[in-house]
C-alpha cells in the first residue's frame, strides 16, 4: 500500500509518501519555526496562512521525489490549530475526490504513537508517553489501535512549559532544544515548585512554569545573580520527574504493559532520552521505544503509518470531513 500523509495540525506543512507502513519513499517537512521566532510562539492565523501557500507545493515535492503515486490519503483530522487543519483536510479532500482514492482521517497523537511503528514492531497491550507542545498524555492501548487516556495535563502541555521557560530565559522559540542543551552544562541545584494533580496519573506544568518566572524576578528584585545552566536543569529535572513518576505507576498498576513508547518533539530531548534508559534497566521484561530525531516533532510519515492502522479497522473520511481542534483521540 503506497500511502499519502498529509500534517499540517501546527507549525509544519507535512507530506509524506510511505509503503506498507514502514518504508518512507519521502517525506516533506516545511517548518515555520523561523517566522514564530519573531514572535516568540506559533500565531494561528499566520500559520494557516503560510499552510495555504505551502501544500500543494510540498504535495508535488513529496509525489516526485518518491516516484510514485498514491493508493491511499491520509490525513490529521485533528487536534491542533483550526485554521491550519482546514489547509491540510481540504487538500487531502480533493485529492482523494479528484483521483477517487480512499481519505482516511487520522488523529495527531495516533501518528506520534505510531511514529515508533517505523522502527520496531508495537507489541500490546502498550503504554505511549506523549509529549509535544500541545499534548501531555499517557495512553494505554489495550490491542491496535484502541486508546485509553489513563492520564492528561491539567493545564499547560510539557513543551509548552519548556518553551515558556525559554521566553522567561530569553533563549527564543522553539525553546526546547534550547533548554535542552543548556541544563546539560548545569546542575539541578534549584528548588521550584513541585507540580500538583488531583488524577492519579495526570500531569500539571503550569504551577512550575510560573515558579521559574517568579524565581527570575526574585532574583531580580534582590540584584543576585544565578546560574541560568542551572535553572534550566532545575526546571528540566522537576519537569521530567513529573512525567516518570506517572509512567511507573502506570506500569506498576498495569503489569500487563509489554512495550513502553515515547512520542512528540519532547521526545528529542536528551534527558528524556536517559531516563527512559534508566527504565529500561528498572523494568528487563518490557520494551522501551524512543523514535528516531526524524519523526520526533511534527511529520507526514507518521500519519501515513497511523492512517494504515486506522484504514484497517474500517475509518474512512468523506466529502464532509472537517478538522477538529479538539477531536478525542479514538
Ligand atoms: O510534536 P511537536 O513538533 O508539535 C506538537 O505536536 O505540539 O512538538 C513541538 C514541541 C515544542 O514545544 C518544542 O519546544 C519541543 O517539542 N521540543 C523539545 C525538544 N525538541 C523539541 N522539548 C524538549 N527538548 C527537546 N530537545
Amino acid at each position: 500500500m503506497i500511502i499519502l500523509g498529509i500534517e499540517s495540525s501546527c507549525d509544519e506543512t507535512a507530506v509524506a509518501i510511505v509503503k506498507d507502513g514502514k518504508e518512507i519513499l519521502s517525506s516533506v517537512v516545511a517548518s515555520q519555526i523561523d517566522v514564530h521566532t519573531e514572535f516568540g510562539g506559533v500565531v494561528p492565523e499566520v500559520a494557516s496562512r503560510i499552510h495555504v501557500e505551502n501544500i500543494s507545493i510540498c504535495i508535488e515535492k513529496a509525489l516526485k521525489e518518491a516516484n510514485m503515486t498514491m493508493e491511499q490519503i491520509d490525513v490529521t483530522k485533528g487536534p491542533g490549530l483550526i485554521g491550519c487543519l482546514h489547509v491540510g483536510v481540504q487538500a487531502a479532500k480533493t485529492l482523494a475526490f479528484a483521483f477517487h482514492k480512499p481519505l482516511i482521517p487520522v488523529h495527531h497523537l495516533a501518528g506520534h504513537i505510531y511514529a515508533n511503528s517505523l522502527v520496531v514492531d508495537l507489541k500490546y497491550p502498550l503504554l505511549a508517553l506523549v509529549v509535544s507542545g500541545g499534548n501531555s498524555e499517557l495512553v494505554y492501548m489495550k490491542d491496535e489501535h484502541s486508546f485509553e487516556i489513563l492520564g492528561e495535563t491539567q493545564d499547560d502541555a510539557i513543551g509548552e512549559a519548556y518553551d515558556k521557560v525559554a521566553r522567561v530565559l530569553d533563549l527564543g522559540y522553539p525553546g526546547g532544544p534550547k533548554i535542552d542543551q543548556l541544563a546539560k552544562q548545569g546542575e539541578p541545584i534549584y528548588s521550584l515548585p513541585q507540580p500538583k494533580t488531583e488524577g492519579k496519573y495526570d500531569f500539571s506544568f503550569s504551577g512550575l512554569k510560573s515558579g521559574v518566572l517568579q524565581f527570575v524576578k526574585r532574583k531580580e528584585k534582590a540584584h543576585e545573580t544565578f546560574k541560568m545552566e542551572d535553572l534550566a536543569a532545575s526546571f528540566q529535572e522537576t519537569a521530567l520527574n513529573e512525567v516518570f513518576s506517572r509512567v511507573e505507576r502506570v506500569l506498576k498498576d498495569y503489569p500487563d504493559i509489554q512495550h513502553f513508547v515515547v512520542g512528540g518533539g519532547v521526545s528529542a530531548n536528551s534527558r528524556l532520552r536517559e531516563k527512559v534508559e534508566e527504565l529500561r534497566q528498572k523494568y528487563p521484561k518490557i520494551e522501551f521505544t524512543v523514535p528516531p530525531m526524524y519523526c520526533c516533532t511534527d511529520n507526514a510519515c507518521m500519519i501515513a503509518v497511523a492512517g494504515e492502522i486506522a484504514n484497517k479497522v474500517g475509518r474512512r473520511g468523506s466529502a464532509d470531513l472537517s478538522g477538529d481542534s479538539s477531536w478525542a483521540i479514538q
